[in-house]
């Protein structure tokens, strides 16, 4: 029989909750935490058969986010958890046609009988579909290219930002330079924990306790930052990487990954993970060069059509044009960021994301514009079938002299 899924959202006892449904036979757990925001997102995920919601949250915003969860989530069945036995929880649950209120403390005997009625009501319904994931709104991004300064940090941050407050997601931004990243230093914001934390935690890892390991902007945007000390690099395993970023993507709407222009071990992991690879290139010929190499790179490990290229810096371009590039690579240039260096040094020392600085300018525009390409899945260009050999730089005598 297939497990029925479950998420637990109760800011005192989700823990103790948790382990008491792991001993059901007919449940799977797979998220249990005090934080609406992340339970929201896990439901978002998993679209679970059943979601236990305690409305006794401070501050009397409980019912507002029960409504919410019936309303979010038709097809999974909600039971509302109270302290309080009041006839207002009940009255509620009538409102928002929720399944069962659960008074808490409640016996084994008591909370297990009323998950499997619950439970046995849900598998009748045409809807039920265990294990059902819904990936509509969930993307990882990873910014890329093997080329340092051409943009790759301030794509991501700007670009997680963005989506963020654009879609009212979860967004978190990785700092994967494991040896130099400045992520966290750019986004302004001050970090106590970095991926490092989370490698010496990672087979205690949960991924309620993920939030946790991350600083937060005061967008809403979280930031998992890099290890402060590069000494600790060695230690980070491609596995690491791997699980980390499976954990996030299940917390997190949408996963934006500062990638180091180095190839190493735990880059693998961040292009297999991405929806989309931007490849961030300037409009010089070194860097074009070398976004051809990162696009053969791409294709060698058969991810060629996850590819799309971001353009930073534009402005001068000593004769370059997009166009030139564009039949060069047999692809569209997704984006095209212009070079706007006054606000980009006030950014960086005020130690404010670029996008904050800038929202109303053409950059602002242009990072609104690729969060919308992300966001909708229709967004991007299709890569073309006949895209030229990429290591054949063949016509391009006039671009190369
Ligand atoms: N559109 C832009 N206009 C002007 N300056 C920019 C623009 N984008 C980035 N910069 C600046 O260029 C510099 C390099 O940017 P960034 O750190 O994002 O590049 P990177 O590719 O992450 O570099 P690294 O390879 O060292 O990690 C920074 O000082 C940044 O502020
Ligand atoms: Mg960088």
């Amino acid at each position: 029989m297939d497990k029925a899924n479950v998420v637990i959202i109760d800011h005192i006892q989700a823990p103790a909750l948790k382990i008491r449904l792991e001993n059901l036979p007919e449940v799977n757990v797979v998220g249990a935490t005090g934080d609406p925001d992340i339970g929201f997102t896990i439901a978002e995920r998993f679209k679970p058969e059943l979601i236990m919601f305690n409305v006794d949250l401070p501050g009397d915003i409980g019912p507002a986010l029960a409504e919410r969860f019936a309303l979010s989530f038709p097809t999974s069945s909600l039971v509302l958890l109270t302290n309080s036995d009041s006839k207002k929880v009940l009255h509620l649950a009538l409102q928002i046609g929720a399944k069962d209120v659960i008074t808490l403390p409640v016996d084994d005997q008591r909370l297990n009988r009323a998950i499997q009625r619950v439970l046995r009501q849900n598998s009748k319904r045409a809807s039920f579909s265990a294990g059902k994931r819904d990936n509509s709104q969930f993307k990882t991004i990873t910014v890329f290219s093997t080329k340092g300064g051409v943009g790759k940090t301030t794509i991501a941050l700007n670009l997680a930002l963005v989506i963020g407050q654009m879609t009212e997601k979860r967004a978190v931004a990785v700092d994967l330079d494991l040896c130099s990243g400045n992520l966290a230093l750019m986004a302004g914001v001050s970090w106590k924990r970095s991926i490092k934390d989370l490698v010496d935690d990672i087979d205690s890892l949960d991924k309620e306790l993920i939030d946790s390991y991350c600083a937060q902007h005061s967008s809403g945007l979280k930031i998992l930052s890099a290890p402060v000390n590069p000494d600790f690099v060695g230690f980070i395993q491609a596995q690491h990487i791997e699980n980390i970023l499976s954990l996030l993507s299940e917390v997190f709407n949408y996963v934006v990954i500062d990638a180091p222009s180095y190839i190493h071990d735990t880059l693998i992991p961040a292009l297999e993970a991405a929806d989309d690879i931007l490849i961030v290139t300037t409009l010089d010929l070194a860097s074009v060069q070398n976004l051809k190499q990162c696009l053969d790179l791409l294709q060698r490990l058969s991810m060629g059509s996850k590819a799309r290229v971001v353009v930073n810096r534009a402005g001068y371009s000593g004769g370059l044009k997009i166009k030139d590039i564009e039949n060069e690579l047999g692809m569209s240039v997704e984006c095209v960021i212009p070079c706007n260096d006054k606000v980009s040094i006030d950014a960086v020392n005020m130690g404010k994301p670029l996008y904050s600085m800038a929202k109303h300018s053409q950059i602002g525009r242009r990072f609104e514009e690729l969060a919308r390409k992300i966001v909708d899945e229709e967004g991007f260009h299709e890569v073309q079938a006949t895209a030229p050999q990429i290591l054949g730089w063949q016509h391009t005598g006039e671009l190369l002299k």
